[in-house]
């Protein structure tokens, strides 16, 4: 009804809209174009949808969020919230997602270089082949398939082999004919037989094209990849559309059970790749027809998401994915807007929490093939580590939360534009933040989490526990409703809206909870095969927190191992450079599939010794304070 529609004016981007009087205000807002960050899914639990209402009526829903003080200052949590009237909201930077700044760091990126000096051959398993056919006659009267298929068969395509589907058949002697016998065949080669998957009148050889794209919870990644020369044409990304239902897995696979979740859930993936891959495609002027195969990697419930397949039993015990190899299928079967007719590949996972993202970074970094002991981890809500070399490689994920996201973080947000991602000591003692994108800051992420807990700890603000020690009066330390915080940033310096930037004793507590789950993962791994931290001789980071950690920072908070900074390495978004050399060689491809046969999943929460490896881990930077010397001596000198 007309007279139950009431204005909803969202600042600063001086957008209105009209919503239904009684709607939640969250809604509203998405309504209105704005995405807004929603990391629990609208259940009022993680804080991230707060809003500040400047005019008008809402209905607050109690939450167990927010203080007194920012209920009284009119903030309010918008999935909570009713809208009872014409209202006016403003939306603090860090909740909006566009600012989200996205991981493209193809850091260490050597692919285009080993394609020229020839390191592996490109040999992607989508070909086209172009053909002058002889027009039949009474004396050479084969059927349409059988000249096509003599004329393209050859020592490497045996004529056996090719195989030709109803829909090909359907349209062949059309093409043909209305061709004058001039054809371009579109096959794809997979380890038994060759098939047809496309046939089109003239020369189509030139301009072929594949998507690389790495599917992240959080982003998403997407190369196109000339698949001739294969070399990089372009790269896009954006957020996760899928956001609005979640930030982590689980909060998605929850959301997945609702009635039209898991629906609605795909259609967010694969409208998010659509609207990047058009970009792609309009700005290097690339046609529909021309992208002939696309290649994922992303990890197991994102597999599950993509494909349209129920991740339900991922998340229950005794923890199943529905598939960790999938089957190659055409683009069209997931309603992606590329060529129809070629391939589409997800790389295979090792289990239900370490996914095709990782196989993608074994593949990439090479682990199976060298030598030397390698670790390879990838931080997120999970922490998936690979361990091993050419000769054994084992896997395992352990939860640490959404903390190093900046969730359950009072001011924690994404890496994003504003967020603080580097806490260094300025000259008087005092923390110098830096803010990503230059721009004053309205939160700070994990590396800038990070960064402070270090400073904190050798500055002696912290004890080994995590408390914030009060025997020394200071300025940014205070206490707020009962509990203790160390101000990073005074609200005179913060992006505007945003007030003291802090951090809080239940914050560190959170990331010491979180790293002490990673720290735990590293350690079971490595005692199970019988080796120590001495023996790692690469230690590879990939993923977002990667691009910006401070690796001494991380060793002194006891995230990383102090096994010496020059052994790790930054290897990027090594999920979409996995994808892309999936991509562009067939035996490359197999390799991902070996690769994910031959890691052995290690369930470490069936270990016992997990749990005690966590406990010694509660500690800045360990109970077992001998694994760390840099850091001990770091604190013996500062006395
Ligand atoms: S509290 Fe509103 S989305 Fe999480």
């Amino acid at each position: 009804l007309e007279h139950s529609k009431v204005k909803l004016q969202i600042m600063p981007q001086n957008i209105s809209v009209e919503v239904r009087k009684g709607s939640i205000l969250l809604e509203g807002i998405k309504e209105a174009g704005i995405n807004i960050a929603a990391s629990c899914g609208g259940q009022g639990v993680c804080g991230r949808c707060m809003v500040k209402i400047v005019d008008g009526k809402i209905q607050p829903e109690v939450d167990t969020i927010l203080t007194e003080k920012e209920r009284s200052e009119g903030y309010c949590l918008s999935c909570l919230a009713i809208v009872d009237g014409d209202v006016t909201v403003h939306i603090p930077a860090a909740s909006v997602l566009e600012n989200q700044a996205v991981l493209v760091d193809t850091h260490g990126d050597d692919i285009d270089r080993k394609i020229e000096v020839g390191h592996w051959k490109i040999n992607p398993c989508v070909k086209r082949i172009h053909m002058k056919l002889p027009e039949p006659t009474l004396e050479d009267c084969i059927s349409d398939l059988d000249r096509l298929k003599r004329g393209m068969s050859s020592d490497s395509v045996p004529y056996e082999k090719i195989h030709c589907g109803v829909n090909i058949l359907k349209k062949l002697g059309g093409v043909l004919r209305d061709g004058e016998w001039e054809v371009t065949v579109t096959l794809m080669e997979t380890s038994n037989w060759f098939e047809i998957v496309d046939i089109r009148q003239g020369d189509h050889r030139e301009h072929i094209y594949g998507l690389a794209i790495d599917v992240g919870t959080t982003s998403i990644v997407v190369f196109l990849i000339d698949l001739v020369s294969g070399k990089k044409v372009g790269v896009a990304s954006s957020y996760n559309k899928q956001a609005e239902c979640g930030d982590d897995v689980i909060t998605r696979m929850v959301y997945s059970q609702k009635k039209g979740g898991l629906e609605k859930l795909q259609s967010l993936v694969i409208g998010t790749i659509n609207e990047l891959t058009d970009k792609l495609l309009e700005e290097h002027k690339v046609s529909v027809e021309n992208v002939d195969a696309v290649c994922f990697a992303g990890n197991t419930t994102m597999s599950h998401l993509l494909l349209g397949m129920n991740p339900k039993s991922i998340r229950q015990d005794p923890y199943i994915p529905g598939a960790t190899h999938f089957p190659v299928f055409r683009p069209s079967d997931i309603e992606l807007n590329i060529n129809p007719f070629g391939l589409g590949y997800c790389l295979p996972c090792i289990s239900s929490y370490v996914g095709g993202d990782i196989t993608a970074g074994v593949l990439r970094s090479e682990i199976h093939k060298k030598e030397e002991l390698t670790l390879l981890i990838d931080i997120g809500t999970n922490g998936e580590i690979v361990l091993g070399n050419k000769d054994w490689m084992m896997a395992a994920s352990c939860s640490a939360g959404p903390a190093f996201e900046g969730g359950g973080v009072k001011n924690g947000m994404r890496a994003m534009n504003g967020a603080i991602e580097k806490v260094k000591e300025g000259e008087n003692g005092e923390p110098i933040c830096s803010a990503i994108g230059n721009e004053k800051p309205c939160g700070v992420c994990g590396s800038g989490i990070i960064d402070a807990i270090s400073f904190l700890f050798l500055q002696g603000m912290i004890d080994g526990k995590g408390k914030i020690r009060t025997e020394k009066e200071n300025k940014r330390v205070r206490d707020v409703d009962g509990i203790l915080e160390y101000v990073l940033v005074f609200e005179e310096e913060t992006a505007e809206g945003t007030g003291d930037i802090v951090l809080t004793e239940a914050d560190i507590d959170n990331i010491i909870r979180a790293k002490g789950a990673i720290y735990a993962g590293f350690s079971v791994l490595l005692e199970e095969v019988g080796l120590t931290f001495n023996e790692i001789e690469r230690f590879l980071i990939a993923g977002g927190l990667g691009n910006y950690l401070n690796i001494e920072s991380a060793i002194n908070i006891g995230l990383l191992p102090d096994i010496g900074v020059e052994k790790f390495h930054y290897i990027g978004n090594s999920s979409v450079m996995g994808a892309q050399l999936s991509l562009l060689s067939k035996n490359l491809m197999e390799e991902a599939e070996e690769i994910a046969n031959s890691l052995t999943n290690l369930e470490l929460s069936v270990k016992p010794v997990f749990m005690d490896k966590y406990m010694q881990a509660l500690f800045i930077p360990n109970t077992n304070m001998n694994e760390f010397p840099s850091v001990q001596k770091a604190v013996e000198e500062r006395g």
